[in-house]
This record gives structure tokens, C-alpha cells and sequence, in this order.
């Protein structure tokens, strides 16, 4: 058996795949492949570890319908077209749970860093605007007692809940499609509606995954009803949220601030206003990127991928249409 990796990944992959006796061509190159090209690559394979955000719709998964497996090294799997995939019998592998520490990290680390303007202090340093000490400004503002809305209470959600609620005594209210009991009985987190959530939080944290019911959540109306001091962060997708929404909210003083690792259009353009705000701190797309982390994804990519190919239940398999 052969099968096509989109991107090198950690060397636990190849190990897997090894004993396995499966062999594999790896796309090095620094530029992802076109469709052209990975379309080509994928004739002569049984499966796809698919690494970067390329998108499986229709026509392609049509082109690719003798796959057997696509193995992605992520949980989203918004660049699948699921109903698709199941019509033209392919299996599709994601990873979810072995990266949620690593992203609500991120979402903590973006929190920290907005609430007290990180990046805009560093920026200081290096273009030499430190200057004169400042009694009254760039001031950033504390989290302590106050309230985190949690968008999508999934595994990712709940970790950053507990940070926020162990490190500040953050009060938890969460909106999804179904109640959290866990997270209830754990951190005393409180379901709302969508309205109360943007009204009563001094910080949204959006989880959820991206689908056509989630997408644009995150708008003009929202950004609307949220508080004047509320922070705003987003490690999901960037569609979630629209993005000159989110800038107008912030130049309009609407919201306080924002902390995003995701961006509609990745990677973004060098000139979004939004990596130039003082109350904004971005980063591009890291949520999973430790060594550990990526290498239990990796691992978790094979072991998927193996389990296809030779037809036994996969151990994480994306099976419903959101
Ligand atoms: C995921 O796993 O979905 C992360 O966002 C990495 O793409």
C-alpha cells in the first residue's frame, strides 16, 4: 500500500507506517502543492495524510474517489466535504483530544497577552517608542472575578474554562448546542443563550468548530451587544468571526480588545490593520504547534490511516455531517 503525506511530519508517522510495510512520498517542497499536483500525486495512492488546509470539496473528492482513507492531522475538519466523502466511500480521520491543552494555552496566552497589550509593549521596545515612563498609558485591564464566555464548551473550551477559572476565579457562562455537565458540576459554568452570552462576558473565548450554522457568529450585531471593556478571543477558525466587523467593533470602541490565531484568509495579509491595534495580539495559526502535541497528532494521523486501509475501526473517525 502507498499513500500521500501533504506536509513532513514528526518521525512517530513514519515509524507507524513503516512497520506497516506502507509506503509514502512526502510533498517537501516549501510551497503547498496545487490541486494539479495533488491530484496527481494522490492517483497511485490508497490513502492521504493530509497536514495543511487544503480543501476536499465535491469535484475533488470526486477525482479522488478511489481513496480508500483521508487521514487529517487537525480536529476541524471544515475543509472536508463530509457528505461527499461518505458518497464516494472515503473514509476521513481528524484529532481531536490530543491537542486541546495545546490550544487553550494559546487562548490563555492571547488572553494574558490582550488584557495587558502585550504585543503593542513589544512592539515599544523594539521601534523605540519606549520613552518616558507613562502613569496613564497603554494600560492594560485585570481579569480577576470577571466573566468568560465560552463559545463551543467542547474539550478545548473546558481546558481554557479551567485555566481561567483556577488562575482568576473567572465566573464560566458557555453557550452551545447541547448543555456541558461536566463542565457545570466542575467549574459551576452556567448555559446561556447566545444573547446572554454576549451580554454578560468580559471575555469570549470561541471553540466551536466552524459549520454553516457557526459561521460569521461573531459579527456587527454581535460585537454590538458585547460590553465596551469586553476582550474577544478566537483560536477555532477565523471565519467564525468577521473580520472587518471585528475591526470596526474595536476602532469603535464597541469592544476593548482582541486576541486571534485564526484570521479568515490564512496566512493573512502583511497589512491587516488588526496586527497593528494596541489591544490586539495575533498569532498565526499555532494553537497545536508543540513538540508534543504535534507529535500525538501525528500519531494519532497514522494510526487512522493504518485502521482504514486495513479495515479495522478507526481509532477517530469523523462520521457526521455538522
Ligand atoms: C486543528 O486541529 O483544527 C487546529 O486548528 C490545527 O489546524
Amino acid at each position: 500500500m502507498h499513500i500521500f503525506i501533504t506536509r513532513p511530519l514528526p518521525n512517530i508517522a513514519y515509524h507507524l507506517l513503516d512497520e506497516e510495510g506502507i509506503t509514502y512520498t512526502i510533498w517537501d517542497k516549501d510551497v503547498p502543492q496545487t490541486r494539479e499536483e495533488l491530484i496527481e500525486l494522490s492517483l497511485k495512492a490508497d490513502g492521504i495524510i493530509n497536514a495543511d488546509a487544503s480543501k476536499f470539496d465535491h469535484d475533488l473528492l470526486e477525482k479522488l474517489a478511489h481513496l480508500k482513507v483521508i487521514s487529517l492531522t487537525s480536529v476541524g475538519f471544515n475543509n472536508i466535504d463530509i457528505a461527499a466523502a461518505k458518497k464516494f466511500d472515503i473514509k476521513i480521520g481528524h484529532t481531536p483530544n490530543v491537542l486541546s491543552q495545546a490550544t487553550a494555552d494559546i487562548a490563555f496566552l492571547l488572553l494574558l497577552a490582550t488584557s495587558r497589550k502585550a504585543f503593542f509593549h513589544h512592539k515599544r521596545i523594539i521601534n523605540g517608542t519606549w520613552g518616558m515612563f507613562q502613569p496613564t498609558g497603554g494600560l492594560g485591564i485585570e481579569l480577576y472575578g470577571k466573566t468568560l464566555g465560552i463559545f463551543g464548551l467542547g474539550k478545548i473550551g473546558l481546558e481554557m474554562a479551567r485555566k481561567c477559572h483556577h488562575a482568576y476565579g473567572m465566573n464560566i457562562i458557555y453557550h452551545n448546542r447541547t448543555s456541558n455537565e461536566d463542565a457545570e458540576k466542575e467549574l459551576n459554568a452556567k448555559y446561556v443563550t447566545m444573547d446572554e452570552l454576549l451580554k454578560e462576558s468580559d471575555v469570549i473565548s470561541a471553540h466551536s468548530p466552524l459549520t454553516e450554522q457557526t459561521k460569521g457568529t461573531f459579527n456587527k450585531d454581535a460585537f454590538g451587544k458585547m460590553k465596551s471593556k469586553a476582550i474577544f478571543i478566537n483560536t477555532g477558525r477565523g471565519a467564525l468571526h468577521v473580520e472587518q466587523d471585528l475591526i470596526d467593533a474595536l476602532n469603535n470602541k464597541q469592544i476593548w480588545g482582541a486576541g486571534l490565531d485564526v484570521f479568515e484568509q490564512e496566512p493573512t495579509s502583511t497589512v491587516n490593520p488588526l496586527l497593528y491595534m494596541e489591544n490586539v495580539c495575533t498569532l498565526p495559526h499555532i494553537g497545536s504547534a508543540t513538540e508534543e502535541t504535534r507529535a500525538r497528532m501525528a500519531e494519532l494521523a497514522a494510526k487512522n490511516l493504518i485502521a482504514a486501509l486495513k479495515g479495522y475501526k478507526m481509532p477517530a473517525e469523523v462520521k457526521k455531517v455538522m
